[in-house]
């Protein structure tokens, strides 16, 4: 190429480079104005939008727990209930408890109304968050033996918490107690104390019969042959109970109880009465297991409304529900709670005692993440001396009896 023919080139490439930069700035700059789209009405908007966290709330996933069908020959199902919002099925209990107190003009939202409630802890997390949504405060009574993290959640949410030494029913500290009292003495102009009482509440109650119990009844198609629940309200049991029982003929309900509650006695027995609750024999908690949320020594108005409907329980030991705890996540990456963990156990008792090919249904209550300072914790555990190993060669129809 000549050197005239290069520069004629350079020449030629850099004019219509600046042409280009010239066209575009003015296209840009008569461009007419294009405004971003109009947000869509909402009713074109994907359905699975929800409002705010109590739209979080219920319609959870029933999941086949693979490890447990394929060793009892029954196809077991737990309710993952650990995917609510506040980690727990207690999200609907809270939210039914504080819409039928607004509902009934108890409660006003934003006029420094606040919620009390004596809880173990689930309760209180999910009422705490739910009052947060809707302009309430919460005051939350706990004994003070529960895992550490139920606390810091409850203080992080932002809701008052006291601690109280775990004592009987009869004693006026007791949690559920002082929370009432707590309750009674609040208010002053708009600002109303509520007593929420899930032991007592018929909303814990229907917020099963009316949400659980439906979407399990959904999500089988009515094919079910046993469901399995430990209970510490019972607003779940009765609730849930009730429901199936009145759409699925000849279904089985079985109650799971830890060590040292005395529900299993009162079903079996029609007694209420645990050996370990002798004078002399207690060691640790009110009901004398490592499992926190259920199992407890007396009879509630939610236990109640679905005691007639249990056909029979079974009793689990802290060895085994900590043996399944550790299994489940063996097999099945699954991480559960202590309560859930008493629910897989007695799941697998009704599987031996039904035999293979049923359908059994059972509630998984919360993750493992809530018990990491006890439930999981080997230190703890082996501190309480009830440490046990789940050796690897161990299948779930070794430690369940
Ligand atoms: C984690 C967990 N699972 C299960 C239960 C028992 O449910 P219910 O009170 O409906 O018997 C509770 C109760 O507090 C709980 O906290």
């Amino acid at each position: 190429m000549s050197p005239s023919t290069s520069q004629a080139l350079a020449i030629g490439l850099l004019s219509g480079a600046a042409m280009t930069v010239l066209a575009t700035g003015l296209f840009s700059y008569w461009r007419p104005e294009t405004k971003p789209e109009e947000p869509k009405h909402e009713e074109e908007m994907q359905s699975d939008i929800v409002d705010g966290v109590a739209g979080l709330i219920g319609n959870t996933p029933l999941m086949k727990i693979k490890s447990l069908s394929e060793a009892t020959g029954c196809l077991i199902l737990g309710k993952a209930e650990f995917l609510n919002p506040g980690g727990s099925s207690k999200d609907r209990v809270a939210l039914n408890m504080i819409k039928t107190a607004e509902e009934s003009g108890i409660l006003k939202p934003h006029t420094g109304s606040t919620v009390f409630e004596g809880t173990v802890g689930s309760t209180g997390i999910s009422i705490a968050m739910i009052a947060r949504a809707k302009g309430y405060k919460a005051w939350i009574v706990m004994p003070d033996d529960q895992a550490v993290e139920k606390y810091q959640l409850l203080e992080k949410l932002g809701a008052t918490v006291e601690k109280v030494r775990p004592c009987s029913i009869i004693d006026k500290k007791q949690f559920v107690n002082l929370a009432r009292e707590r309750a009674s003495k609040f208010g002053e102009g708009e600002a109303t104390g509520y007593f929420a009482d899930q032991f007592e509440n018929e909303a814990n109650f229907q917020a099963h019969y009316t949400f659980t119990g439906p979407e399990i009844y959904r999500q089988t198609a009515g094919k079910i042959d046993a469901l399995v629940l430990g209970a510490g309200t019972g607003g779940t049991l009765s609730g849930i109970t009730c429901f199936l029982k009145e759409h699925v003929k000849n279904m089985k309900v079985f109650l799971a109880d830890p060590q040292g509650s005395g529900l299993y006695n009162k079903v079996k027995y029609n007694v209420m009465y645990a050996p370990t609750e002798q004078e002399g024999n207690r060691r640790r908690h009110q009901v004398d297991t490592v499992v926190e949320g259920i199992g407890i020594n007396r009879l509630t108005q939610n236990f109640d409304r679905g005691r007639r409907y249990i056909d029979d329980a079974f009793r689990v030991t802290d060895e085994e529900a900590i043996k399944m705890s550790r299994y489940l996540v063996r097999e099945d990456g699954l991480f559960v709670g202590s309560s859930s963990a008493v629910n897989c156990v007695a799941a697998v008792r009704a599987a031996k005692q039904l035999g293979p090919g049923h359908i059994i249904v059972t509630l998984l209550n919360d993750s493992g993440q809530r018990h990491l300072t006890k439930f999981w914790s080997d230190e703890y555990l082996k501190a309480q001396d009830i440490y046990t190993e789940l050796t690897p060669e161990e299948t779930v129809l070794d430690f369940v009896k």
